[in-house]
């Protein structure tokens, strides 16, 4: 189970984004939880979220575009592969699959998203009305 408080970043629709994405996985985690419904739910939200950042990257100029974008792509791949894998995906591949995506999440919120968001409230960023 992720703590989104954990995980927050200050910008709003970005800590609105990861807490929507959270609540995902941890249905999925859910003892019992119908993994092959909730699999492609997370994966379609979290692809429509990093659409998101990356859409307020280019509008906003920011400086390490490039290797954020390169960080989405790359988690996107490993899940694919995961998911995939023979033996693998939302069966025996569970837990694997499980702890690839908590780590990641945690980690690149705390890293490059907080970066990305102290770099947006510093260059005035205010949510659209
Ligand atoms: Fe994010
Ligand atoms: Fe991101």
């Amino acid at each position: 189970m992720i703590d989104v408080t954990k995980l927050l970043v200050g910008v709003p629709v970005m800590d609105e984004q990861h807490a929507s994405l959270v609540e995902l996985y941890n249905a999925l985690e859910a003892p019992g939880s119908d993994l092959e419904a909730l699999w492609g739910a997370f994966a379609a939200y979290a692809d429509f979220h990093f659409e998101e950042e990356e859409s307020l990257m280019r509008q906003y100029a920011y400086p390490g575009t490039q290797a954020h974008v390169a960080g989405h792509q790359a988690y996107r791949a490993t899940f694919e592969r995961m998911l995939n894998e023979p033996g693998g995906g939302p069966g025996a591949g569970r837990e694997a699959m499980l702890a690839y995506v908590a780590t990641w999440l945690a980690e690149h919120i705390l890293g490059v998203d907080k970066h990305f968001a102290a770099f947006l409230l510093a260059a005035g960023y205010a949510p659209r009305r």
